[in-house]
């Protein structure tokens, strides 16, 4: 009987293969960093083969660790970094561009040429997206309009489209014939092209963004056989069951299944799911309808979402281009170095501001500068533009359901940081919950992929998997937390209007 189930994880930084028994408990794990290449400012890329590459290895890794081997595992779950868009072509399986990446904001004037008719909420009903430079959509057209070749190889139906869950389980299914072109509804959500209600490609928006149908994958379900694993590598005929965006699988990694429950992950950017069950509801206040989950089948599950684009990658920021810190976790260190902020504000717009702003004119501002304030407080006022930010989306979930959160569960690789975490709960007035598994957005496409093999049997099989780590409770009065969220939104409306 095999014990496992693995998960890929593809990410922004770093690819990453973890292997989860059935308690829903790391066994091991393997990781991987992947180029950042940045040609111009605001265009952001990544290297397609170097993240194939990179994720072989890590499934290497993770088995090598654990020392077992495809016989002892029953799935392979597949999440990743959602809307970033690559275009193959389908008989050699190379790219003919890199990876456009979902922070990418080269494609402005085509979202600008596209919302002359209509705006930018000119599909919002149908897809449930704004206009905007982040989905995957208008990076598609971009490499139909720029890459020398593209749209006549696109129409005689030699390339391609997939996010990165398809480009990983092209590649992991990929015999003779070439692999499985599929993706899952929750990464369809992400394009600009599904249809919410029927969960399948607008005929009439590929054509307004004049885009071939036959480079589309299949639109599948969250958890489903897709296909076994073909590529000659440590998995071969492993099934791969599982597919969700990674978002969305950290969702299910908490087993917030139902309709009220939500989650907040803290990655490169920060991404906080609301879910609303079967239900599709489209906000008022700046975020953004998805879907949460098919399981074969089933309904699909729908969700609102807060997307913010830097939070992490502010951290990396900090490290890499200025020197600030030498290592991520020595901003906590930092950070503690000064009591407060010292008045410094960071609003660090730098691919423009997503929700609930969806300001692409926007840019990265520090105010509130004195001679006082010293690199304490500027680490400091890095990790609280996190929380900030954060609460602004809250109150965007909280005016779009009409009912307060009572308590926020959050994951990702900043939540090993206890200052940001307080401060979260602080400037929220709710507490914050840490599961005992923190690496939620793995164990969510592990859940997936186990479940449609029958692996797990139950989402009460699941849900008795999640066990509370860590809550921490709001210090701070309700007048100290209004006077800093007001000062937070005064700096956010000094970082707009700066794009000439
Ligand atoms: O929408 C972008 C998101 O999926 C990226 O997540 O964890 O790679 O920063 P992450």
């Amino acid at each position: 009987m095999a014990e496992y189930v693995l998960a890929i994880d593809q990410g922004t930084t770093s690819s990453r293969a973890i292997l989860f028994d059935h308690d829903g408990l790391v066994v091991s794990s393997g990781q991987l960093e992947h180029r950042q290449i940045l040609p111009r400012p605001g265009w952001v890329e990544h290297d397609p083969l170097e993240i194939w590459r990179n994720v072989r290895e890590v499934i290497g890794q993770a088995l090598s660790k654990a020392d077992v081997t495809r016989h002892d595992i029953a799935a392979v779950g597949i999440t990743n970094q959602r809307e970033t868009t690559v275009v193959w072509n389908r008989s050699t399986g190379e790219p003919v561009y890199n990876a456009i990446v979902w922070q990418d904001t080269r494609t402005q004037p085509i979202v600008d040429r596209l919302a002359k008719d209509g705006g930018i909420e000119r599909f919002s009903l149908r897809v449930g997206l704004p206009l905007a430079t982040y989905f995957a959509g208008t990076k598609l057209v971009w490499i139909l309009e720029n890459v020398e070749g593209a749209r006549a190889a696109a129409e005689a139906g030699e390339l391609l489209f997939g996010t990165i869950d398809t480009w990983v389980l092209w590649n992991l299914t990929g015999g003779p014939d070439g692999g499985v072109h599929a993706t899952d509804v929750t990464n369809a959500s992400r394009t600009l092209f599904m249809d919410l209600e029927t969960c399948r490609w607008d005929d009439e928006i590929l054509s307004t963004f004049d885009v071939p149908r036959s480079m589309l994958p299949e639109i599948r379900s969250s958890s489903e056989v897709y296909g076994v694993v073909e590529d000659s590598s440590l998995l071969r005929r492993v099934p791969v069951a599982g597919i969700l965006g990674d978002q969305q699988a950290a969702t299910f990694g908490q087993a917030a299944f139902d309709a009220g429950e939500s989650k907040n992950t803290y990655g490169t950017g920060n991404f906080l799911i609301f879910n609303t069950g079967e239900r599709i509801v489209h906000s008022t206040n700046g975020l953004l309808t998805t879907v949460g989950y098919r399981l074969g089948d089933a309904a699909p599950h729908y969700a609102l979402e807060g997307s913010i684009a830097v939070t992490g990658s502010l951290v990396q920021w900090l490290r890499d281009n200025l020197g600030l810190i030498a290592t991520a976790a020595e901003i906590e260190t930092l950070a503690a170095t000064v009591a407060d902020n010292g008045g410094v504000y960071f609003v660090p717009a730098f691919s423009g501001l997503f929700a609930p702003h969806w300001r692409p004119d926007a840019r990265g501002v520090i105010v509130g500068l004195t001679g006082f304030v010293n690199r304490g407080h500027l680490a400091r006022a890095a990790l609280e533009a996190t929380a900030f930010q954060t609460a602004e989306v809250i109150e965007a979930v909280n005016a779009d359901s009409g009912v307060a959160l009572a308590e926020l569960k959050v994951d990702g690789g900043m939540v090993a940081n206890a200052t940001l975490m307080q401060f979260q709960a602080d400037v929220l007035g709710v507490p914050v919950v840490r599961p005992v598994v923190t690496e939620t957005t793995a164990l969510g496409a592990a859940y997936a992929a186990g479940l449609a093999v029958g692996f797990w049997s139950s989402l009460g099989e699941l849900s008795a998997n999640w066990h509370e780590d860590t809550r921490w409770l709001p210090r701070i009065d309700a007048a100290e937390r209004s006077r800093q969220l007001r000062l937070w939104k005064k700096a956010v409306t000094r970082s707009y209007d700066w794009v000439d």
